[in-house]
């Protein structure tokens, strides 16, 4: 009897730490907000489905900046999603601003992180959401998965002096 009791007192402690286990690996992704009001935005992690995404989630730098064949992927993208029409062929700006910085309209696209919030999510002023899911609301399938916003942004930092993984 006093046998059964200690082992589900042990099996208990296992279950507590193996919660904290999965907790701790799910606090050492970053959290993402909405350029719109700084409210949380959950994406699914499963979006980030390459080895550079998955770096990306946990550590807010972007893995595909100075990549040649990200950025030529990128520029295609930039090109393909229309980014081209409002932002200019340079992404030095059109109808929209330009992206190339050193100053941004929203500060904090200065950083990889931030700047993906802002194509993901868009804001209030002009830019659409460009996530895949928030982009059209018809077809769930339609926008940019995490890899290929990381791709866009690789290109868009090429064209100008900040890096965003500073
Ligand atoms: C229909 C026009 C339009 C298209 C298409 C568009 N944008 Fe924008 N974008 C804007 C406007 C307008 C703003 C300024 C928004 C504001 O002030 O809130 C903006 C802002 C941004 C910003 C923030 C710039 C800053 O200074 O902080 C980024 C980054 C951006 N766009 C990237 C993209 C990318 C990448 C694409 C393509 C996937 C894209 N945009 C497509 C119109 C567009």
């Amino acid at each position: 009897m006093l046998g059964n009791k200690v082992v589900k007192v042990a099996f208990f402690v296992s279950a507590l730490a193996l919660g904290g286990l999965a907790a701790n690996v799910y606090a050492d992704n970053i959290s993402f907000v909405t350029t719109q009001d700084g409210s949380p935005m959950d994406i699914d992690a499963a979006l980030f489905d390459t080895p550079e995404a998955q770096s990306f989630l946990a550590t807010g730098k972007n893995p595909y900046i100075g990549n040649p064949e990200a950025i030529a992927r990128g520029h295609k993208i930039f090109n393909l999603y229309s980014c081209t029409q409002c932002h200019g062929p340079e992404a030095k700006g059109q109808v929209g601003p330009g992206l190339i910085g050193p100053t941004f309209r929203y500060a904090k696209d200065a950083t990889n992180k931030g700047m993906f919030e802002t194509i993901w999510h868009g804001t209030n002023g002009g830019m659409g959401a460009k996530g895949i899911g928030l982009m059209d609301s018809t077809d769930p399938s339609n926008g940019l998965k995490p890899d290929e916003v990381l791709k866009v942004q690789a290109w868009i930092r090429s064209m100008g002096s900040v890096t965003g993984n500073e």
